[in-house]
């Protein structure tokens, strides 16, 4: 087996002897190169390409972010760690928006770098098991309340902000609409997919789901025909669940507002449920039968989150009313903007290819950028929690 090759990045001496010193008992990996700053590397790296790079986020340089994206962006096989010893959560979650894959508080703990390690190399070879894929499903009771809209543009923001492989995938599995909003012509669909998902690699996935023009926006459509959804049952739905979260870090459920069997599927499936709705009475009724119902398949109340679509500030019935009523936080307001969205919609184009700067293209980026962040934030909290010479409450207060 190839050995990784990895660079370390610190003008600290004894940090370097000290990740010298693990690393020399972890007989997968060997320290190539070691450099003070970021700016200094930068061309070894691309040149080189190692596998890994552990970079201090206090870079002399101050330029850590910036270099971290570049890397990133010119190819896509190094991975970094980010380690520190002063830092403020904000600092990590730009790194980790920059592209950083894991982050080492400091001091370092062998039991914490070697966990790292292990796990970049089975990101490596193929063999990672647990991941940190988070499934997000847009549902609603009622029909035509935007989650196709919320799907298609959340997943594109999401690939686009985090720079990691999101999954579209259309669990309507009859009439759905997301190849449509987004004009494509898939070559499979979910039916062919869950029929061959048995032992296959990764690969598998990424090859037959449609990516979307240069994005990292992988697509899987329903299938054309009413009969191929029917044969399509809940352990092969699970099954394709398992696969999807070894090969994407997000994927996006697009669902139909029926409850039966295989919607609970998805959504037992799911970590998030984004509970579209609109604010008026019979929408706020709807909304608390979902919750009474999500209640009683014992649904942590945190895995819903509200979401209103279509708000416009005047309403008649306002926001605060559907919290009172619901006795639950909205987590996020999409504006009404009927023009924009017909206008993506009807050119099958996202909302930000039709104007990026319309107050409903803001709203789906600042969405995906507030959700990315919330689940980084608790990968650092886990992280941090786990190092025993960091009061951590402090970090993340
Ligand atoms: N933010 C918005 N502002 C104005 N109109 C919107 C907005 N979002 C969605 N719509 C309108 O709502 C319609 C339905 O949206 P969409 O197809 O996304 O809903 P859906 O819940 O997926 O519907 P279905 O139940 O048919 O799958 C769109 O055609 C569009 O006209
Ligand atoms: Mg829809």
């Amino acid at each position: 087996m190839e050995k990784l090759s990895t660079f370390i990045i610190d003008s600290d001496n004894n940090s370097r002897e000290l990740i010298r010193n693990y690393s020399s008992e972890i007989d997968f990996i060997e320290i190539t190169d070691c450099f003070n700053n970021i700016e200094d590397a930068y061309s070894t790296i691309v040149r080189e390409q190692p596998h890994i790079v552990i970079v201090d986020l206090n870079d002399v340089s101050g330029k850590v972010f910036n270099y971290i994206e570049k890397v990133i962006n010119t190819q896509n096989k190094t991975k970094f760690i980010v380690t520190a010893l002063s830092y403020d959560t904000d600092s990590i979650i730009k790194a980790m928006r920059a592209g950083a894959r894991e982050f080492l508080p400091k001091p370092i703990i062998k039991d914490d770098f070697e966990k790292t390690i292990n796990k970049l190399k089975e990101q490596f070879y193929g063999t990672e098991k647990t991941t940190n894929c988070k499934i997000i499903t847009l549902f609603s009771n009622k029909g035509g309340i935007g989650k196709t809209s919320i799907a298609t543009n959340l997943a594109l923001e999401l690939a686009n902000i985090t720079k990691e492989k999101v999954a579209l995938v259309d669990m309507n599995f009859q009439l759905g609409d997301v190849a449509t909003f987004l004009d494509i012509k898939p070559s499979f669909d979910i039916s062919y997919v869950v029929q061959n998902i048995d032992g296959t690699d990764d690969s598998f996935l990424l090859s037959t789901l449609d990516r979307y023009k240069d994005t990292n926006l992988y697509v899987l459509a329903d299938p054309p025909y009413m009969e191929q959804a029917k044969d399509i049952t809940p352990e092969q739905i699970s099954k394709l669940f398992d696969a999807l979260r070894k090969t994407f870090s997000y994927v996006i459920v697009d669902t139909s507002n029926v409850f039966y069997g295989k919607t609970i599927t998805v959504l037992d499936n799911t970590d998030f449920i984004m509970l579209v709705t609109i604010v008026n009475i019979p929408a706020i009724r709807n909304c608390q039968r979902c919750l009474d119902i999500f209640e009683r398949l014992g649904y942590d109340k945190d895995k819903t989150k509200i979401v209103v679509n279509r708000y416009m500030e005047n309403d008649e019935v306002k926001a605060e009313d559907l919290e009172e009523a619901l006795n639950k936080k909205v987590y996020w307001k999409i504006p009404n903007n009927y023009f924009t969205i017909m206008s993506s919609i009807n050119k099958g184009l996202p909302v930000s290819l039709i104007n990026e700067n319309s107050n409903i293209a803001q709203s789906y980026r600042e969405l995906a950028t507030v959700l990315s962040d919330n689940i980084y934030k608790q990968k650092v909290a886990k992280r941090i929690q786990r190092n025993p010479l960091i009061d951590y409450k402090k970090l993340i207060e």
